[in-house]
C-alpha cells in the first residue's frame, strides 16, 4: 500500500495548509478546506529520478525559437484566446458554470481538429454516448475523426490517450474522473488534483494537448477549477448568461499567450458561432434613445469593444436601498455612486440603482466608469445621452476624469461603427479618427455639462425622479 500524507487544500483559492482550520489562511474564505492525500506512490522518488522530458540544461542560444508550433482552429476567436492555436502537450482547463456551453464549445473544437484531418479523443464521464451524439449531430460534428470514449476511470483514459495518440484529447469533466489509486469520490480535491496532475505529465510526455472541462460551483462541495489553476498551462473561463446568446471565453492564465484575451461566441440552435465583430452585435441591439443608456469602449485583451450600459434609478421607501450590478463590479458601482453624490450633487441615498451591461458581457475595465456614471445621470434626469455618443474615461475619487490606455484604438472602433461623438479624458495626443467629434473633459461635472449641454440645475434630481416614479 502506498504511503500517504495528508494536507488540506482550499477549494476557493487552491492554497495548501498542513492543518485543518475553519478559515483558509491564504484567502480567508470560510469552510473551504478539504482533505487532500499526497500519496507517495511506489517508487515515487522516481518522479525525481526520471525527469519529465529528459531535458538537460541548454544554453539559451541553442534553443529553437519556434518551440511551440500550434494547431490553428477554424475559429479565429478560439485561436486568439489560446494565444494562436492549440499547443501540443499543453493542458488547458475550460471552466464555467454548468450549462453555459463548455461541452458544446469543445465539441466544436473537436470538429475543427477532425475537419483538418486530425484525430480527437473525447472522453466523457458526464453524459451518455447518445447524449453526446445528439449534441454532435446538432452541431454538424459527426465525423469519423472524433472518437467518443464514455469513461471516467483515469487509468483507462490515460491508456486510451496513449494508444490513440490523438491531435487533441478532451476530458469532460475533470470532476467526474477518478484515479483508482486514491481514496475519495470523483470531484474531491484529491481526485481532481491528482487526475489533473497525471494528465499534465501525460500531455507533456507524449505531446498530446489535453483540454479539461471544469465546472465552477458556488458551494465548495465539488472541487472547483480554482484548485487546478496552478497545475494547468492555460485557464479559460466561459462566461455568459444562459438565457442570452452571447458567450465570452476569457483567458485567465496562459503560459503560451496573453492572459487578457477574450473570444466572443453566440449560442444558437446549431450550437455556438464565433462573433468576430462583437461591437456590431452589441450595438445592433442597443437602445440609445432611452434615458439611462450609455455606450462605452472597453478594451478586452487587444480588442476594443463597444458595449451598452444601462442604469435604472428608482426611488424607494424601503430602509435598505438596493444596488444591483450585472456585468460590472458592484464595489465599483458603489464608488461611482459616492463620487456622483459628492461631485455631481446627485441624491441617490433613497434610490435603488440597477446597472446592467447588455448582452451578458462583463466589463473588467475602469475605462467604463465615466460611461456608467453618465448613464446613471441620464436616467435620473430622464434625458437620453446624445445620439451616437461613446463615453471613455476612468473616474477618480475627486471626480476627475482619468486617462485610459489605447485611447486611439477605442476611438477608431467607435468611428468604424458609425458613432459620431466621443467624450474622452483631456490630453489626447494621437490623431482623431475622421467623422468623430471629440470632446475632452477633465472632470465629471464637465462631462455632465458636455453630455447634456447645460449645467445641472440644482435640485433637478428630486423633481425629475418624482416625475419618473409617479
Ligand atoms: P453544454 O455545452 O451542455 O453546457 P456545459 O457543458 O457547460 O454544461 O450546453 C448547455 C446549454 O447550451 C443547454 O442548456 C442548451 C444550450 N444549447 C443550445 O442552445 N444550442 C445548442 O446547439 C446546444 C448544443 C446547446
Ligand atoms: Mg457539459
Amino acid at each position: 500500500m502506498p504511503k500517504s500524507t495528508i494536507t488540506f487544500v482550499c477549494t476557493d483559492c487552491g492554497g495548501e495548509s498542513l492543518r485543518w482550520s475553519g478559515q483558509c489562511p491564504h484567502c480567508q474564505a470560510w469552510n473551504t478546506l478539504q482533505e487532500f492525500q499526497v500519496r507517495k506512490a511506489p517508487g515515487s522518488r522516481s518522479r525525481r529520478s526520471q525527469p519529465l522530458t529528459g531535458a538537460t540544461p541548454t544554453p539559451l542560444t541553442d534553443l529553437e525559437i519556434d518551440a511551440a508550433p500550434r494547431r490553428a482552429l477554424a475559429w479565429g476567436e478560439l485561436n486568439r484566446v489560446l494565444g494562436g492555436g492549440i499547443v501540443p502537450g499543453s493542458l488547458v482547463l475550460v471552466g464555467g458554470e454548468p450549462g453555459v456551453g463548455k461541452s458544446t464549445l469543445l465539441m466544436h473544437a473537436a470538429q475543427q481538429v477532425a475537419g483538418g484531418g486530425g484525430k480527437v479523443l473525447y472522453a466523457s464521464g458526464e453524459e451518455s454516448p447518445q447524449q453526446i451524439h445528439m449534441r454532435a449531430k446538432r452541431l454538424g460534428a459527426i465525423q469519423s475523426g472524433i472518437l467518443l470514449f464514455a469513461e471516467n476511470d483515469l487509468d483507462a483514459i490515460c491508456e486510451a490517450i496513449r494508444s490513440e495518440a490523438p491531435q487533441l484529447a478532451i476530458v469532460d469533466s475533470i470532476q467526474t474522473v477518478t484515479d483508482a489509486g486514491f481514496e475519495g469520490s470523483a470531484g474531491s480535491v484529491t481526485q481532481v488534483r491528482e487526475s489533473a496532475g497525471r494528465l499534465m505529465r501525460l500531455a507533456k510526455e507524449i505531446g498530446v494537448p489535453i483540454f479539461l472541462v471544469g465546472h465552477v460551483t458556488k458551494d465548495g462541495a465539488i472541487a472547483g477549477p480554482r484548485v487546478l489553476e496552478h497545475i494547468v498551462d492555460t485557464v479559460l473561463y466561459l462566461e455568459g448568461d444562459r438565457r442570452q446568446e452571447l458567450r465570452v471565453l476569457r483567458a485567465m492564465k496562459n503560459r503560451f499567450g496573453s492572459a487578457e484575451e477574450i473570444g466572443v461566441f453566440a449560442m444558437g440552435e446549431g450550437g455556438l458561432e464565433e462573433v468576430p465583430d462583437p461591437s456590431s452585435a452589441l450595438l445592433s441591439q442597443a437602445n440609445t434613445t432611452s434615458p439611462g443608456t450609455a455606450i462605452v469602449a472597453a478594451l478586452e485583451g487587444t480588442r476594443p469593444l463597444l458595449i451598452e450600459i444601462q442604469s435604472l434609478v428608482s426611488k424607494t421607501d424601503n430602509a435598505m436601498v438596493r444596488r444591483t450590478a450585472n456585468g460590472v463590479d458592484v464595489n465599483r458601482l458603489h464608488m461611482l455612486l459616492a463620487v456622483l453624490e459628492k461631485r455631481a450633487e446627485l441624491t441617490l441615498g433613497r434610490s435603488d440603482v440597477f446597472v446592467n451591461v447588455a448582452g451578458g458581457i462583463r466589463i473588467t475595465e475602469p475605462a467604463a466608469d465615466l460611461g456608467l456614471a453618465l448613464s446613471i445621470v441620464s436616467n435620473v434626469r430622464n434625458r437620453p445621452l446624445p445620439d451616437g455618443l461613446v463615453v471613455i474615461g476612468e473616474l477618480g475619487l475627486a471626480g476627475e476624469v482619468r486617462r485610459v490606455g489605447q485611447l486611439e484604438r477605442r476611438l477608431t472602433e467607435a468611428a468604424r461603427h458609425g458613432l459620431v461623438r466621443a467624450l474622452i479624458p483631456a490630453g489626447l495626443k494621437a490623431g482623431r479618427p475622421s467623422g468623430l467629434e471629440v470632446i475632452e473633459v477633465r472632470t465629471l461635472a464637465d462631462a455632465i455639462s458636455a453630455a447634456f449641454s447645460s449645467p445641472i440645475p440644482s435640485g433637478a434630481f428630486i423633481e425629475e425622479a418624482e416625475v419618473s416614479v409617479s
